[in-house]
């Protein structure tokens, strides 16, 4: 068997938020070589990237057609990284030439998008995934196999939160929002950026998606977008949540975290301490797991790199993807951690409700 698979970025250079991020996740067990890339349109940070990340010069393209030209029958897979306006453009090609797509979240950025892309996806073409990178947390699987297996009880209520400082910072007066992420045209922005990644833990973990939802967006900062959201949820008659979504909370970098209440205990999760998983109980008990007390998941080897007790975190968490990733590709066979257009539709249902929901002040089904 071939040891490891070849892959080619689209997008995240060195000046990117997310593509080093990408590029170490992908090397940590052994199973990628970045080996090609069309990193950026500026040739100067294309060229430094393909430094960085240690690629062949020949193999750094000014272009997105010498890409695919040169790169498309060579590669395993292409990691689309692009800020999220360009994706279904980018996409479209892609999938003409049937290449497996490994792409950042979101997929797409309206419901036009979404269509669009469906149509052309058969059941040819080999792959499409979307990273959501927060689901590759051992303890979160770990919540996950113990929701399945009722340890909670019945489902009753769920919360998902994620706070940021984005739009308020001051503590640096060069670190300032990328202009496309201030443009609402599509899905208002903050609903791709933060909101697909709350529904997604939603339906990754409780594995049901909202049916109807009730948002209202807000503006808090000087940006003339939405920049808050708060966006009740049903799902069946009887369980409930919401999730709230803001760039708005001054001091809080990134304030992710979750509550689940089931009928049996409280679970409750936040990214800061990502190896910890608090489980309130009936009887008053409170009882905590982490990968030496795990029993269904993340006791397993593959994410014990180094023994309990000795943090691991958000670059581990990514480096699971691309190692469900790579297992999907090379054994192909699909597992319950990777993500394809199924999901990014459901996302997409949801904005779409959420949009709906805002303008009329009423309870919108989710398709
Ligand atoms: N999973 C996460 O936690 C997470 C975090 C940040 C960003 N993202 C997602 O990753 C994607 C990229 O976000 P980002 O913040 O890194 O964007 P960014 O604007 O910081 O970087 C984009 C990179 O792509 C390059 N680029 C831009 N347009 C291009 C094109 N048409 N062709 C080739 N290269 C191009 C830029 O030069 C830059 O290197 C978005 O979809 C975003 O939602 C995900």
């Amino acid at each position: 068997m071939k040891k490891n698979l070849c892959l080619g970025f689209i997008g995240g250079g060195t000046n990117s938020t997310i593509g080093r991020m990408h590029y170490l996740a992908s090397k940590l067990d052994n199973k990628w070589n970045l080996v090609s890339g069309f990193f950026s349109r500026n040739k100067k940070i294309n060229l430094k990237s393909g430094d960085v990340y240690n690629v062949n010069k020949s193999r750094i393209y000014n272009s997105l057609n010498d890409f695919i030209k040169y790169e498309s029958s060579q590669l395993d897979a292409v990691a689309l990284l692009t800020p999220t306006p360009s994706h279904s453009k980018i996409l479209k090609k892609l999938i003409k030439i049937n290449i497996p797509i490994i792409c950042e979240k979101p997929l797409i950025n309206s419901k036009n998008q979404m269509n669009e892309v469906k149509s052309l996806f058969s059941n040819k073409n080999k792959l499409i995934r979307v990273t959501y990178n927060y689901t590759g947390y051992p303890i979160l699987r770990e919540l996950k196999k113990i929701i399945k297996k009722k340890k909670i009880g019945k489902i009753k209520q769920f919360f998902f939160y994620m706070p940021q400082n984005a739009f308020v910072k001051k503590t640096s007066s060069k670190i300032k929002p990328k202009i496309w992420r201030l443009n609402d045209t599509g899905y208002p922005n903050i609903l791709g950026d933060l909101g697909s990644h709350l529904v997604q833990m939603c339906d990754f973990l409780i594995e049901k998606t909202p049916n109807k939802v009730l948002a209202k967006f807000f503006n808090h900062s000087n940006y003339k977008i939405v920049d808050n959201a708060l966006i009740t949820a049903k799902i069946e008659k009887d369980i409930f949540g919401q999730f709230v979504v803001s760039k708005t909370n001054p001091g809080i970098s990134n304030g992710l975290e979750l509550k689940i209440v089931g009928s049996k205990k409280t679970i409750f999760w936040k990214q800061i301490e990502p190896e910890k998983l608090v489980m309130f109980n009936l009887d008053g008990t409170k009882t905590i797991l982490d990968r030496s007390s795990a029993v269904y998941e993340a006791n397993k080897e593959r994410y014990n790199r180094y023994k309990p007790g000795h943090p691991s975190g958000f670059l581990e968490a990514f480096a699971n993807i691309y190692l469900d990733l790579a297992n999907e590709i090379i054994f192909k066979k699909k597992n319950d951690y990777t993500f394809g257009l199924k999901s990014s539709q459901k996302i997409s249902n949801f904005c779409d409700a959420s949009i709906k929901s805002d303008k009329t002040g009423r309870w919108i089904k989710v398709k």
